[in-house]
């Protein structure tokens, strides 16, 4: 415990309302506390905050009421006092125009509400895409004690002998519907097996990546990353979270002990080794920027190199994230990753990573289905699933999830077939005049964070109509859009700086000739100096400023995907 810690009120005399006596605002909050049929033992305990993103407008965490009374038990069993308050909820689909403009809004609630609220400690509970990012950037920025606890994942669904789960399987069907093999009726029937239970998407996309991201970080607790949403580990899970609150309301431990240079690196290895999802590396650089913590594209390229894909999950393999549950969960990577891990990495049970993977060895808590967690000696991939890349298209950077790519179209250079923003290629894309071929490049421009959609996933063109008809099933996509991460292909996201602010890619035209190299970590639009510096005197913004609100904040202080796209004004300097 530091001098601040020691020094600080604790309890309902955090914090006080200010009415200019301390006095009477405890004798205030201790009243109105006790309208609410509070004892005194009670409101002399350590208070924890449960930050609930409960939402009708949010499929994934329709088990929260459970889950939260769960907390809150484990809480009072262990001398706490547990108490929740509602926060910004971002439902993956239901937000436009996509969740990712509001990310940043959650996060500021969460760190405020965290921060003006008297709590000693607080359980995040989150789970869908944005949400846990968000949870983990406010706590890191409030910086007072934080557990994770994640929604845990859907299950898969059984269908006609075939599992299914939301939402690589979405996407595979909806492919097949827009080439014609599944007709209208069976898209209609599909769409009530894709997601059938509580729980974030059955597969490694984001909201899985997340989870494992905030174990590796050592802001979850061991072993809970991947527990199926419905099941009763799930719960437990949830009532320890909440003794675990009570530990550290008593003996802090700050998410910025825990999110260090080092756990970021950590989180960085188990997201390159289970195929995780290209929105992670947005979000952990956001996360890590509100402690201080670099994270640069360079270095994602150097630990891609030197750290291999153990796990078999869709999108990039077979199974499902209930499938990686019972093969030992994120603790078999974690074993697998060891001589590549930082393991005086400190997480919040007050245990380093070191120490953990010790204990969980000396229980004899170490079965593993190799069928799922492959060892480090034979993996699924002998290099990480993401790369970053460079060059004249994308001077700041782009990336490519190449354990979801075809190799075969990783050295190449094609005809670029422009897209001006997304409305166009909806307008286009499925055109029987639009003038494309196999092997030409798609290029999608002012997708990015200040293109008035927010970055959205849609990085993932669509296979133009006649081309799908004819079994195309892959081409070279390339934007400043990101991607769900239970999407696949050969997809060049984040191009950075964006279109919208001037950047190449919004200078690119129809005809051009790219080259992508993925040995070499190349993007590069080969059009002469002279004939880009005309294009750039004739380009303009496509957008206005928005003329107030959230809107207008966002876009006056977003900053781009390099930088996790946070606000300017809520990432910590090093030297603050
Ligand atoms: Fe919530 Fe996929 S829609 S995790």
């Amino acid at each position: 415990m530091t001098d601040r810690d020691e020094q600080a009120p604790k309890g309902l005399g955090r914090g006080l309302t200010n009415y200019g006596d301390a006095g009477f605002s405890l004798y205030l909050r201790r009243s109105f506390a006790k309208s609410m049929g509070y004892s005194g033992e009670m409101l002399a305990r350590p208070i924890v905050g449960i930050a609930d993103s409960k939402s009708g407008f949010n499929n994934c965490h329709r088990h929260f009421p459970e889950l939260i009374e769960a907390v809150k038990r484990g809480v009072i069993a262990a001398g706490g006092l547990p108490l929740d308050f509602p926060t910004v909820s971002l439902g993956e689909v239901f937000l436009n125009p996509t969740s990712m403009m509001f990310r940043n809004l959650m996060s500021i609630d969460v760190e405020e509400m965290i921060r003006a609220q008297p709590m000693d400690a607080v359980v995040l509970v989150g789970g869908c895409d944005k949400t846990v990012p968000a949870q983990l950037m406010g706590a890191a920025s409030a910086d007072r004690p934080a557990v994770q606890l994640l929604a845990g994942p859907m299950m898969p669904t059984s269908f006609r002998g075939e599992r299914l789960g939301a939402c690589t399987d979405c996407r595979r069907f909806w492919a097949m519907h827009r080439a014609g093999t599944v007709d209208a009726r069976g898209i209609e029937e599909i769409e009530g097996n894709l997601a059938t239970t509580a729980g974030t998407c059955a597969v490694m996309g984001t909201a899985s990546t997340m989870a494992a991201i905030a174990e590796a970080l050592g802001m979850a607790l061991p072993g809970t990353a991947a527990i199926p949403a419905v099941h009763a580990d799930r719960l437990r899970a949830a009532e320890a979270s909440g003794a675990r609150a009570v530990a550290l309301a008593r003996a802090p431990i700050r998410p910025s002990q825990v999110i260090t240079q080092a756990a970021v690196e950590n989180a960085l290895r188990v997201l390159l080794a289970i195929g995780g999802s290209t929105n992670a590396i947005v979000h952990l650089t956001a996360i890590a920027g509100r402690v201080g913590v670099e994270l640069s594209l360079e270095r994602l390229n150097a630990l891609s190199d030197a750290t291999p894909v153990l796990v078999n999950l869709k999108p990039t393999g077979a199974h499902y994230m209930s499938d990686l549950y019972a093969a030992g969960g994120l603790s078999a990577v974690l074993r697998e990753l060891k001589p590549l891990l930082a393991l005086d990495a400190l997480t919040v049970t007050g245990e380093t990573l070191g120490e953990r993977l010790a204990r969980e060895e000396a229980e004899g808590a170490t079965w593993v289905d190799r069928e799922v967690v492959r060892p480090l000696d034979d993996p699924i991939e002998p290099v990480g699933g993401l790369v970053a890349l460079f060059g004249s298209l994308a001077p700041n950077g782009a990336i490519l999830k190449r354990s979801a790519a075809d190799p075969k179209l990783f050295e190449r250079e094609g005809r670029a077939v422009v897209f001006r923003s997304l409305d166009d290629l909806a307008a286009r894309i499925d055109t029987p005049e639009l003038d494309v071929r196999p092997e030409d490049f798609l290029v999608l421009q002012n997708a990015g964070p200040k293109s008035g959609y927010a970055m959205p996933e849609a990085g993932y063109l669509p296979i133009p109509a006649k081309l799908a008809r004819a079994g195309v099933k892959d081409m070279v996509r390339i934007s400043d859009a990101r991607m769900s991460g239970t999407a696949y292909g050969t997809i060049v996201l984040h191009v950075s700086p964006e279109a919208a602010v001037g950047g190449p890619l919004a200078l690119v035209h129809d005809g051009d000739r790219i080259r992508l190299s993925v040995k070499e970590r190349r993007i590069d639009l080969l059009v002469g100096d002279a004939e880009l510096a005309r294009r750039k005197a004739q380009w303009a913004p496509p957008l206005g400023r928005p003329a107030r609100g959230y809107a207008q904040l966002y876009m006056d202080h977003v900053l781009q995907a390099e930088n996790g796209c946070d606000f300017d004004f809520l990432r910590r300097q090093a030297d603050v």
